[in-house]
């Protein structure tokens, strides 16, 4: 088995602060990874160091077994960025922005192929938009927007997918489409690296779940439902009318996390 993402005491180090403290993070291909934890945790820099779009201060990554200075097969990756404005002012349309994600396989000069149409096609109609094709992405919903985001990463036909919080803020609509791309997607068994505050619905499709609290790893291995929603990343506010849960009924990663 081949190894997708391979970091090993990653570090960023953003305007003197340090953001991401010493991560080791191993994706083998057709694993399905969550990555968890509170608001400013590190997520969105773990999984953008991860692609070699945020550079290391300190410890490496390699992506396919190459640092990404060397990496060349970018089609293998569809990475959809958290909260992109696509159609900020842009008019491009729906068919536009996913043929964007075929460029990563076309060859210099080369003009568009019957099966860049096809593949284009193919994922309009997977995320339900083949009727919004020709309109402006600026005249869709936030939700529909984001299934454009993750039909482009569909239209390069990827071997990894890397989606930091694909359903975050999107219409109940989306958020059922996506799970069942998502669904789709480890059916064929590609890899996925999925950012989330929760995982809700998607936790049976996930094999594995890594917490980050404060830029360090806390946790790596089953996803954490079975603690409990209270132990879920991300809730961590006060309940002042509960009794206080015995400390021994909790995961260690879980106590980092509280006394942090
Ligand atoms: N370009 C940047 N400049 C300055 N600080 C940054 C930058 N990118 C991230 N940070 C800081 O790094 C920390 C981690 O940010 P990051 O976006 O990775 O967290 P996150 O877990 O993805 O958060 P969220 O759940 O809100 O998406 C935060 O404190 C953030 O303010
Ligand atoms: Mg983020």
């Amino acid at each position: 088995m081949s190894t997708a993402f391979d970091m090993t005491a990653g570090q960023v180090t953003i305007d003197g602060r340090k953001i991401l403290r010493g991560v080791d993070l191993t994706v083998d291909d057709g694993e399905v990874v969550a990555v968890l934890g509170a608001n400013g945790s590190g997520k969105s820099t773990l999984v953008r160091a991860l692609l070699g779009v945020q550079p290391l201060s300190g410890g490496t990554t390699l992506l396919y077994g190459r640092p990404p200075a060397r990496f060349r097969e970018w089609w293998r990756i569809g990475y959809v960025p958290q909260r992109l404005s696509v159609g900020g002012g842009v008019p491009a349309t729906v068919r536009e922005v996913v043929a964007s994600g075929r460029i990563a396989r076309q060859r210099r000069g080369r003009f568009t192929s019957s099966a860049d149409r096809q593949a284009v096609a193919a994922a309009l109609n997977e995320v339900g938009l083949s009727d919004r094709a020709g309109d402006p992405v600026s005249s869709l919903s936030g939700g529909q927007q984001q299934r454009v985001l993750i039909a482009r990463a569909l239209a390069g036909e990827p071997d990894a997918f890397v989606l930091d919080e694909p359903t975050a803020g999107v219409d109940a609509g989306s958020q059922q489409m996506l799970a069942q791309t998502l669904s789709d997607l480890v059916g064929r068994g590609k890899t996925v690296v999925l950012v989330a505050h929760e995982l809700g619905p998607l936790e049976p499709l996930v094999s594995r779940a890594v917490v980050l609290n404060q830029g360090c790893k806390v946790h790596d291995g089953a996803p954490p439902t079975a603690v409990g929603a209270h132990a879920l990343p991300g809730h961590d506010h006060v309940h002042p009318h509960e009794p206080e849960p015995a400390e021994s009924s909790l995961p260690s990663w879980v106590l980092a996390q509280e006394k942090a």
